[in-house]
């Protein structure tokens, strides 16, 4: 049996990994969804053509993690992609920030992306992808978004890593980076803080950042920045030096 298994599909950009996949793949068998509200995945499920398998689950419940672990070695599936969706972010001041929100960050973006990486790894073949959400807050630290800039720059160094070692058995690894993207992501986001105005010019659909990271995994590139704002700003980071880059962000609102 032939799968996609996608996390964080009740909601932005998995929902639209989910539509765009079940158009894009042929001989997939299922697509398997994943997230904590299981409403909205019916919801998702209804709208796809392929057979679905719903998975109500936190990513980073151990009990749960060993549950799909067991599904995957009762079903023996061929996963041909894996996209890792679930995450989300924080923003504000990190000295009066909920710890225990700033550490489920690292629980679901970057604990569960990987145990969940490891758990698929296995089960995939010649010319799997894996698609990694990462962002382009992974290019240079936030300050007040700084506990999720640094889950971003795990995922990012994490997936660049893991697609050169994955190169010998022709799987591919390509992490997304997209800047702010309209979803639900910033109900969340913003309960403790706004983004910057600056960023919100550059907000972009998630169907595009989508139907990129799509081709770009096809293509086997190892990273999929959508837009030429967000392209820009890589590329500064990267040449600028980022005490500069820092010393900037402080004077934008
Ligand atoms: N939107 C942006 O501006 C942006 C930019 C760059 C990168 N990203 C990244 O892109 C990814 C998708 O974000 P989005 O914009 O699509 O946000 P979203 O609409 O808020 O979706 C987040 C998804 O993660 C799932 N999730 C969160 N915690 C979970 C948990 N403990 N267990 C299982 N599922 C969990 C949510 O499902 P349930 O609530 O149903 O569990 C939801 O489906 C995230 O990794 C985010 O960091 C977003």
């Amino acid at each position: 049996m032939n799968i996609i298994l996608i996390t964080g599909a009740s909601s932005g950009m998995g929902v639209e990994f989910a539509l765009q996949l079940d158009n894009v793949f042929q001989n997939i068998d299922e697509i398997w969804l994943i997230a904590r509200r299981k409403k909205e995945l019916l919801e998702v499920a209804q709208h796809l053509e392929h057979t679905t398998r719903v998975l109500d689950m936190d990513v980073t419940d151990d009990e749960q993690i060993e549950r799909l672990k067991k599904l995957l070695a009762d079903e023996k599936p061929v996963i041909r992609m894996l996209v890792n969706s679930a995450g989300y972010g924080i923003m504000g001041d990190f000295s009066v920030s909920n710890i225990k929100t700033e550490l489920g960050m690292i629980d679901v973006n970057c604990k569960a992306l990987t145990q969940i990486t490891h758990l698929c790894i296995p089960y995939m073949r010649r010319n799997s992808r894996i698609i990694q959400l990462a962002s382009s807050a992974a290019f240079l630290p936030q300050p007040n978004f700084a506990v999720y800039a640094a889950t971003k720059s795990y995922v990012y160094s994490f997936s660049r890593a893991l697609n050169q070692e994955l190169r010998r058995k022709k799987i591919y690894v390509t992490a997304v980076c997209p800047g702010p993207v309209d979803t639900p992501f910033f109900d969340i986001a913003e309960k403790t803080g706004s983004t910057l105005a600056v960023k919100k010019l550059t907000l972009v659909r998630a169907d595009q950042v989508v139907e990129k990271a799509i081709a770009d995994s096809y293509h086997k590139r190892e990273r999929s920045v959508y837009g030429a704002w967000i392209q820009s700003f890589e590329v500064l980071a990267k040449i600028l030096p980022h005490s500069v880059l820092l010393e900037a962000m402080r004077f934008l609102k």
